[in-house]
């Protein structure tokens, strides 16, 4: 916790991360040293093949899961020197996630869907809750749809209500894995354009990841995996802005 918070205007500091599943024989490199910054509100993705450690590699950034060696910083804090249940706070204060499976609960409304984390975790009083939810649908287009069932909706709106899900509590990050695998191509379509907007109003950073090219194109940058090793880190010149 030495270095002081907002160093040099790095959100995020992946320093020489590197994961091994099992040992010996059957042991799998995931990650072999991976190294990058992040800086606030940057909006990126990360592309690569199948295997290449893209699942991994979001799951130790989002501090679900802890690297074999290497450091993930935030806002100058290395997080391998905390304790678990700063961890949990860390990533609950600075991190949205995103899946490719939307994981609603189905007999809920769509408000007691987006707002029952924030309710459990009694962070906030519940008026702002509710009004937060509310301004967060409606930045997602699901103005009305407020108490209507969850397995009511189609796929893009089930999408979209998880993705107001992981922006109840303001993050300072969204980490999205194979957000719209799921989606067909005006959804997917419509989902950027949302996170877009979503990261040019409030300032925060996304890190999307996708097997698909042309979804990484509408991102700002693009950082590449093979094998297990970052391989390219480019700034997108072809960038099909939409908003
Ligand atoms: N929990 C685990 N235990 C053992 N091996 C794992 C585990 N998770 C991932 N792996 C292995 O680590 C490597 C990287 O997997 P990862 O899920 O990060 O890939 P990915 O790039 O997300 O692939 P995909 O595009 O298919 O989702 C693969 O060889 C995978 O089999
Ligand atoms: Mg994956």
């Amino acid at each position: 916790m030495a270095d002081s918070p907002r160093a040099n205007g790095n959100l995020l500091i992946a320093d020489d991360l590197k994961k091994t599943y099992g040992s010996g024989e059957a042991a799998t490199h995931a990650l072999r040293g991976v190294s990058f910054e992040l800086a606030e509100g940057e909006f990126a993705s990360i592309v690569g093949q199948s295997g290449s450690g893209k699942s991994t590699l979001l799951n130790l950034l989002g501090l679900l899961d802890k690297p074999t060696s290497g450091h993930v910083r935030y806002r100058g804090t290395d997080t391998e020197s905390l304790r678990k249940s700063k961890r949990s706070e860390l990533r609950n204060e600075l991190i949205g996630f995103v899946f490719q499976f939307h994981y609603l609960l189905p007999e809920f409304s769509v408000f007691e869907n987006v707002a029952m984390p924030a309710l459990i975790a009694g962070s906030l009083p519940a008026g702002m809750i509710r009004s937060r939810a509310e301004q967060t649908l409606g930045l997602l287009g699901l103005a009305g749809l407020e108490s209507k069932n969850a397995n009511a909706l189609s796929g893009g709106q089930k999408q979209r209500v998880a993705i107001a899900r992981a922006l109840m509590n303001r993050p300072a990050l969204v980490l999205a894995d194979e957000p719209t695998g799921n989606l067909d191509t005006a959804n997917t379509d419509l989902v950027y354009d949302l996170f877009r907007k979503v990261s040019a109003e409030t300032g925060t950073a996304f890190v999307i990841v996708t097997h698909d090219r042309s979804v990484a194109q509408r991102t700002d940058r693009i950082l590449e995996v093979l094998d297990g090793e970052l391989v390219a880190d480019e700034r997108n010149r072809y960038l099909k802005r939409v908003v």
